[in-house]
C-alpha cells in the first residue's frame, strides 16, 4: 500500500513546549478545531509525539478492522493501571481475549434486566425525596445515585452492605484524586500532602472492602446473586477461576467506568432536558401515556422510544468519554500514513459527535434525528459513546438501562428548571463533568392509572424501534 508524506503537524507549536498551552488553556476546543475527515494530526506535548486520529472513519478502522495494531498502553493508560490494576479496561490486548469472555456474562441483557430492579428503585427513591419548588444539585444527585446502584448491583449481602457504605464513603474521594494523578508527574502524588493521604486511605478503605467481600463470597458457595458472585465464579476456557487479585482489579475496574461516566451522562441529560422545555414535556406525555400512574420498567423501555432517542442523543452531544488512548503495537498504515510502533495515539468521541459533516447541525439537541427515517448508516456506525469493537464498553446496556429508567423515574414526577445556566460548563476530568446543575423541581400532575385495554394516544408509543444498536461490535 503507498502511504503518504509524513503525518501533518497541527499549527501553532512552540519550541520545547510543542502545543501544551493551547491543549492546557481550552482542550475541547483546540481538539475539536483539528477534527475532519482528513485524517490525522501531529501534536507535540513538550518532548512527546502524540497522534490525534481526527476522522470517525480511521477511528472506526482503529478500533474493529485494523485492531490488532492497537493495543491499550501509552502514559494515559499506564498511569490508571497503577491506580486500578490489571482489570478487562487496562489489560493488554492479549491478556483482554482471556478478561473479557469471563466477564461479559455478568453484564448480559438477562441480568443487566435483573439490575434494572435495583436501578429503578434507587432512581424512584431519588426522586421521591426531593421536594416541590425547591432548588437541588442534581449533578450531587447523579453521582449518588450512581454509585449506590454500583454497589447494590455489586454487593447484594449483609455483609456487603457494610462494603458498601465504605466504598460509598470513599469513591468520591478516588475520583477527585484519580484524574489528577493521571496528568500530574508520579513524583508529586507522593508528597504526603493532605489530600495524597485522603486518596491513598480511601484507596486502601476500598480495596480492603473489595477483598472482604470477596472473601464472603467465596465461602457462600451457592453465591449471592450479585454481581461479584459472577465474577467469582466465572471461568476461562480452561476451567481457571481469577485470582483474589483479578477479581479485585476487575472491580476497582468497574468502580473507575462505570460510576462517574454514567452520573456524568445523567447530568447532561438533565441540562439538555432543562434547556428543551417542549422535550421534555414531550417525554412526560410519553411516560404518562405508556405507564400511568406507575414507573417505568426495564419490560417497559422498548415501549418509551422517545426516551430512547433522548438518551441516545444526549449520548452524542455531551459524550462523557472524551477522550481515549491507543499506542500502536506495530508499525502499521492508518488512513495512508505511517505510524510507528509504540506511537501513543488519542481520540475523541465527542469531537466526532460535533463533526458537522456527520451530523446535520451538530450542536443542536434534537432527539429526533435518531427516527429510523432520518438516520443513515454511517451516522449509526460512527456514533461512538461507548467506543467500539473489541473493548467496547461492556457496560453499555447497563449504562443505557440506568440512564433510562433514572430519566424515566425524574420526569414523571418533575419539571426542572436550571438556575443559573452560565455555570454550567463542561469539565474536563476522567469523564466529561457538568461544573453545576442546580434546578428548580415542580411537581407534576401525577397520571391517571391506564386501563388494561387503554389504547395508548401518543404518536410516538406506536414506534418501537431502537435507532442504534448498544451491543458490542467487531
Ligand atoms: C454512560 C456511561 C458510560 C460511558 C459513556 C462509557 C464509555 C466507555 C467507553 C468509551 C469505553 C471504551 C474505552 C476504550 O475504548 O478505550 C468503555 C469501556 C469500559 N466500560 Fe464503560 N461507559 C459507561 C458506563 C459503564 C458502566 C456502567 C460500566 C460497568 C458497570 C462500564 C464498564 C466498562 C468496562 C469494564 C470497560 C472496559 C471494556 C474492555 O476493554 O473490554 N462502563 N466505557
Amino acid at each position: 500500500m503507498s502511504t503518504k508524506s509524513a503525518i501533518p503537524l497541527a499549527p501553532g507549536s512552540l519550541p520545547l513546549l510543542g502545543h501544551t498551552i493551547q491543549l492546557l488553556r481550552n482542550p475541547l476546543s483546540f481538539l475539536e478545531q483539528h477534527h475532519s475527515s482528513e485524517g490525522i494530526v501531529h501534536l507535540r506535548l513538550g518532548p512527546s509525539h502524540i497522534y490525534l486520529v481526527a476522522s470517525p472513519e480511521l477511528v472506526r478502522t482503529m478500533l474493529v478492522s485494523n485492531k490488532q495494531s492497537f493495543d491499550k498502553g501509552g502514559a494515559f493508560v499506564d498511569a490508571i493501571r497503577i491506580l486500578i490494576g490489571n482489570g478487562v479496561g487496562t489489560c493488554s490486548n492479549d491478556e483482554h481475549r482471556r478478561q473479557r469472555p469471563m466477564l461479559n456474562p455478568a453484564f448480559h441483557r438477562d441480568r443487566v434486566a435483573e439490575y434494572g430492579t435495583i436501578m429503578q428503585s434507587c432512581a424512584v427513591e431519588m426522586a421521591s425525596r426531593w421536594v416541590d419548588g425547591t432548588t437541588v444539585d442534581v449533578i450531587a444527585n447523579a453521582r449518588e445515585l450512581s454509585t449506590r446502584i454500583i454497589y447494590r448491583t455489586l454487593f447484594n449481602t449483609k455483609a456487603g452492605k457494610e462494603t458498601a457504605e465504605d466504598v460509598e464513603r470513599s469513591l468520591p474521594i478516588l475520583f477527585d484524586g484519580l484524574f489528577r494523578r493521571m496528568i500530574l508527574p508520579p513524583l508529586l502524588n507522593k508528597i504526603p500532602t493532605r489530600a495524597n493521604r485522603r486518596f491513598e486511605a480511601a484507596k486502601k478503605r476500598v480495596s480492603d472492602a473489595v477483598y472482604r467481600s470477596i472473601a464472603e463470597n467465596r465461602a457462600k458457595p451457592e453465591g449471592t446473586g450479585d454481581l461479584l458472585s459472577d465474577l467469582v465464579r466465572a471461568r476461562d476456557k480452561e476451567g481457571q477461576a481469577l485470582t483474589d487479585l483479578e477479581v479485585h482489579d476487575q472491580v476497582m475496574t468497574i468502580f473507575f467506568a462505570g460510576t462517574e461516566t454514567t452520573a456524568d451522562a445523567l447530568g447532561w441529560q438533565f441540562y439538555q432536558l432543562s434547556q428543551n422545555p417542549d422535550a421534555q414535556d414531550r417525554l412526560y406525555a410519553e411516560l404518562c401515556d405508556v405507564l400511568g400512574d406507575r414507573d417505568a420498567t426495564v419490560a417497559d423501555l422498548p415501549n418509551l422510544p422517545y426516551l430512547y432517542r433522548l438518551v441516545t442523543e444526549s449520548l452524542r452531544i455531551s459524550a462523557p468519554s472524551w477522550l481515549l488512548s491507543r499506542m500502536a503495537s506495530a508499525d502499521t498504515v492508518l488512513g495512508g500514513y505511517t505510524i510507528p510502533r509504540g506511537a501513543n495515539i488519542l481520540f475523541s468521541a465527542y469531537c466526532m459527535h460535533r463533526m458537522e459533516d456527520l451530523y446535520a447541525d451538530p450542536r443542536t439537541f434534537d432527539p429526533d434525528r435518531w427516527l429510523p427515517e432520518r438516520t443513515d448508516r454511517r451516522q449509526r456506525d460512527l456514533y461512538m459513546p461507548f467506543g467500539a469493537g473489541t473493548r467496547k464498553c461492556i457496560g453499555d446496556n447497563y449504562a443505557f438501562t440506568e440512564l433510562s429508567l433514572s430519566m424515566a423515574a425524574v420526569i414523571k414526577r418533575w419539571r426542572l428548571t436550571l438556575v443559573g445556566d452560565e455555570h454550567t460548563k463542561p469539565i474536563l476530568r476522567v469523564s466529561l463533568s457538568p461544573s453545576a446543575l442546580s434546578m428548580v423541581v415542580e411537581r407534576r400532575a401525577p397520571a391517571p392509572p391506564r386501563s388494561p385495554d387503554g389504547q395508548r394516544s401518543h404518536q410516538d408509543a406506536t414506534n418501537g424501534s431502537c435507532p442504534v444498536s448498544h451491543t458490542p461490535t467487531g
